[in-house]
């Protein structure tokens, strides 16, 4: 049995299961004040990783990556770390007692916060920080399962009420509007690499290789084709390490909806419309061959 890192016993409402921190919704079972103070005053290095994603964008399939690249694809730390430890989030709970200040460079992170919310050694450091981004209608739909399925996140109810909160920013870490605008307007781009779940699905090997480049670790083709073969969803989907299937059901309950769920992308088309006024654009993918394919705009 893994360590368990929440306990809740009954599904409530917003404000008994979500704690308002600069004016997002937080699940309070994984955030204590604690944590977020070990948050604000956490010490980031020039060579830390930083994975930032709106939830639902593709966090656990890069906390697969990541590692794998940096171990030059050994997967020891795939196969025996639960992916909250191999890659936690850092405002999380279990970042306080997992004596992350010990851990040797290159140390990986997670955050689902707003880059205005990155504690301020983050903007002295300058770690780098690879920012997943995922269209929003499928981050709606794999939120809405997701919320159903754990019992620590505010019960969705029907689809369209979700869909008015999830616009609204209503739900665990706010407005996915407001998420992805923030990184994208961040100041010193250059430690910045984006990179969206799309392209990722299109073309893994490619994405994998992009990153590696982005954390200097250069890795022979053949490492490469390895490590995307892994990480493909239904290979990755059999990881108990990285599938929440060691969570015990009363927290993740996958009769409901299991964590990994599909793994695709539903959009056809090049524009995503969502909210009126709202326009996504994503310069640094201009630099990708599937630009094309995967900007987003949402009028
Ligand atoms: P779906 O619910 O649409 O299937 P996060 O890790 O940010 O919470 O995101 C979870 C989403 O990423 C889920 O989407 C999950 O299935 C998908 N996912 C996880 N690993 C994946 C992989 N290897 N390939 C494709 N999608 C993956």
């Amino acid at each position: 049995q893994m360590p368990v890192h929440v306990t809740v016993k009954e599904r409530a409402t917003t404000t008994e299961l979500y704690t308002l921190y600069k004016g997002v919704y937080v699940p309070s079972a994984v955030h204590s004040p604690e944590s977020l103070r070990y948050y604000e005053e956490f010490s980031f290095r020039p060579d830390d990783v930083l994975i930032a994603t709106y939830p639902k964008s593709g966090t656990t399939w890069m906390q697969e990556i990541v590692p794998l690249i940096l171990n030059g694809g050994d997967p020891a730390s795939v196969e025996t770390l639960p992916n909250w430890d191999r890659v936690p989030w850092l405002e999380e709970n279990r970042a306080c007692i997992l004596n992350l200040e010990q851990r040797p460079s290159p140390r990986m992170f997670t955050t689902h916060f707003q880059y205005k919310m990155m504690p301020p050694s983050f903007f002295a450091a300058k770690p780098k920080v690879i920012y997943v981004l995922r269209n929003p209608k499928d981050v709606f739909t794999s939120s809405f399962h997701y919320c159903k399925m754990a019992s620590f996140l505010v019960n969705p109810g029907p689809q369209s009420e979700f869909l008015q909160k999830f616009l609204d920013g209503k739900v665990m870490f706010g407005s996915w509007f407001d998420h992805v605008k923030s990184w994208l307007n961040a100041e010193d781009k250059e430690h910045i690499i984006y990179i969206s779940y799309e392209e990722m699905i299109m073309d893994l090997k490619d994405s994998v290789g992009r990153i590696a480049q982005f954390l200097e670790k250069p890795l022979d083709a053949e490492v490469i084709e390895k490590i995307a073969d892994r990480c493909e969803f239904k290979n990755m989907k059999k990881n108990n390490m990285s599938n929440y299937s060691v969570v015990p059901q009363e927290i993740m309950d996958p009769t409901k909806s299991e964590f990994m769920r599909k793994g695709i992308y539903s959009i056809t088309v090049s524009t995503v419309s969502v909210k009126a006024g709202d326009s996504i654009s994503i310069p640094c993918l201009y630099e990708s061959k599937y630009t094309q394919q995967v900007k987003y705009l949402c009028q």
